[in-house]
């Protein structure tokens, strides 16, 4: 009887153990989904939840275009034709980002990783130190195409509005921080088109990769209203018990 009473006890020190280190590990949230499919309407919100980072690549990218720095010169290059942004220069400036002090209890990325190769890179930075929740958002190319088009953004926050489903209260600035609004270079028709085409052929493939990899990719209907996407992207990001409001 007492050894089975040091066993239980034991067995409890160990799963204790284990809930404690799994709750000091940063958890880093994959937000993927093709452009317009709402990572940035929901990254928002989700960081504001579970206190921890957005970190956008499209962003850091056009903070570095208006910035006019090498970096930016160089992004632009490939973004204002609906192309990938080459990997070694990705890798480089998330790597960064994520070493920031803010980073420490984990982070949501959206926008990366965006093929298989950063996708690795990823794996091998954060293996063993990281929980990771990775979030498929689906949606047709037809309704992207009618978000995208409505799409405005803010020049000083990066927050955005669509003109029909989520308009701002004044149409030329920002509800948070009264930015100029503006719709961004590659959101014109035909880049749009070259966008999707590249997202199918390079990201796409990344669904597959995590299914297959790690057994952490939750899918989620984007086509449904902002406030039950949320819900969903919340609850698959694992953390359904905070509450929403
Ligand atoms: P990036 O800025 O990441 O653009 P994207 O992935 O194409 O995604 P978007 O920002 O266009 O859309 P979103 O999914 O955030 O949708 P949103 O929330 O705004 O990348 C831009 C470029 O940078 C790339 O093309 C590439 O060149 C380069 N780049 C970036 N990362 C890279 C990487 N890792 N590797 C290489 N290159 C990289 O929503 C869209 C609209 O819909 C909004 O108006 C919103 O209000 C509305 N909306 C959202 N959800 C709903 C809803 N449920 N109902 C109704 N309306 C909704």
């Amino acid at each position: 009887m007492r050894r089975l009473i040091g066993w239980i006890f034991m067995l409890g020190v160990i799963v204790a153990g284990e809930l404690r280190a799994d709750e000091t590990s940063p958890l880093v949230v994959i937000l993927m989904g093709p452009p317009g499919s709402g990572k940035g309407t929901h990254a928002l919100p989700l960081s504001e939840r579970l206190q921890i980072p957005h970190i956008s690549t499209g962003d850091l990218f056009r903070d570095n275009i208006r910035k006019e720095t090498p970096l930016g010169k160089l992004a632009k290059s490939y973004m204002n034709q609906g192309n990938l942004v080459p990997d070694e220069v990705v890798l480089g400036m998330l790597f960064a980002r994520i070493e920031q002090p803010d980073c420490k209890k984990g982070y949501i990325l959206d926008g990366f990783p965006r093929t298989i190769a950063q996708a690795k890179a990823l794996d091998e930075k954060i293996r063993k130190t990281c929980q990771l929740a990775v979030v498929n958002l689906q949606i047709s190319d037809s309704l992207l195409i009618e978000r995208i088009s409505g799409r405005v953004s803010c020049k000083s926050c990066a927050r955005c509005f669509h003109t029909k489903y989520n308009p701002p209260k004044n149409p030329s600035k920002c509800d948070s921080c009264e930015g100029t609004l503006y719709q961004r270079d590659d959101d014109k028709a035909e880049v749009l088109t070259k966008r999707l085409e590249v997202y199918h052929e390079q990201t796409g493939p990344l669904v597959a990769y995590y299914q297959k990899t790690s057994g952490v990719l939750r899918e989620v209907d984007a086509s449904q209203p902002k406030e039950i996407v949320l819900q969903a992207v919340v609850e698959a990001a694992n953390v359904g018990t905070l509450a929403l409001n």
